[in-house]
């Protein structure tokens, strides 16, 4: 079983062939919504939209703890795709662009980022030197290859506090550290994720410039992105299908 989450635009798969849908109960409370099950080729498929059906869950207000719980223990996923929007620093990552990030800088705060905390529960460290999976990330690559999609192999994923957007200087400050995509909801999914020791890898689709670069040189364009991830998600679910050997 191989799990999807589906970020900004993605709120439904729409090769996914589907058997049913199920609300998973979570001893961390409630999920975005209901999980959908199915099939996409020869591969079970269970699919999550993170900011809920209609897209009304902001990223700081997302259960991440149950979102993961649900689809790692509740649906049993062997595995978590993220499909997430994210802006682009770096200037080879532009609008359009696909990214399957190998490193996370955590700026998010407040979020609750273990399930091991409250009276009694002994602390847990996770080793998160590589924060995403390096078998999982390379099936995306190798899918990418296959759907005649290119991918960039590799970025640095700023995961940022939103719902607002950065200021122009909080995506220099970015760039200085080392940040090359900037998005809201990298964490705390994927050290949740390793505490349930779940492989996790991201599709990152650039939907817009970063704060001051480019075409965002003096504001971001919300019709813009809309318009971009209606084109690039399109390959997003490419990569997808031939992951799951359609
Ligand atoms: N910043 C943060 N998150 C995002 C952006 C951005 O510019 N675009 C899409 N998600």
């Amino acid at each position: 079983m191989l799990a999807i989450i589906g970020g900004s635009g993605l709120t439904q798969l729409s090769n996914l062939d589907i058997s049913r849908r199920e609300v998973i109960r979570t001893p961390y409370g409630e999920p975005s919504g209901a999980v959908t099950f199915g099939r996409i080729g020869c591969q079970d498929v269970v699919f999550l939209a993170r900011h809920g059906h209609g897209h009304t869950i902001p990223p700081h207000l997302v259960n991440y703890r149950a979102n993961i719980w649900a689809l790692a223990r509740g649906a049993g996923a062997e595995g978590i795709v993220s499909v997430a929007s994210v802006g682009g620093i770096r200037s080879d990552l532009g609008p359009g662009v696909l990214v399957a990030p190998d490193q996370i800088i955590d700026y998010t705060w407040g979020r609750h980022t273990t399930y091991h905390e409250g009276p009694d529960v002994p602390v847990v460290h996770i080793d998160f030197t590589e924060p995403y999976d390096g078998a999982l990330r390379r099936r995306l690559l190798d899918a990418a290859a296959l759907a005649g999609e290119t991918i960039v192999d590799g970025a640095v994923y700023a995961t940022t506090q939103g719902p607002r957007l950065e200021t122009a200087a909080e995506i220099n400050r970015l760039e200085q550290d080392g940040a090359h995509i900037v998005g809201m909801t990298g964490m705390p999914e994927a050290c949740l994720a390793r505490e349930l020791e779940v492989p996790y890898a991201a599709i990152c689709v650039v939907a817009n410039w970063g704060a001051g670069r480019g075409d965002s040189a003096h504001a971001i364009s919300f019709a813009a992105i809309e318009e971009v991830l209606q084109q690039s998600l399109g390959k997003a679910r490419r990569v997808i299908e031939h992951l799951c050997g359609a």
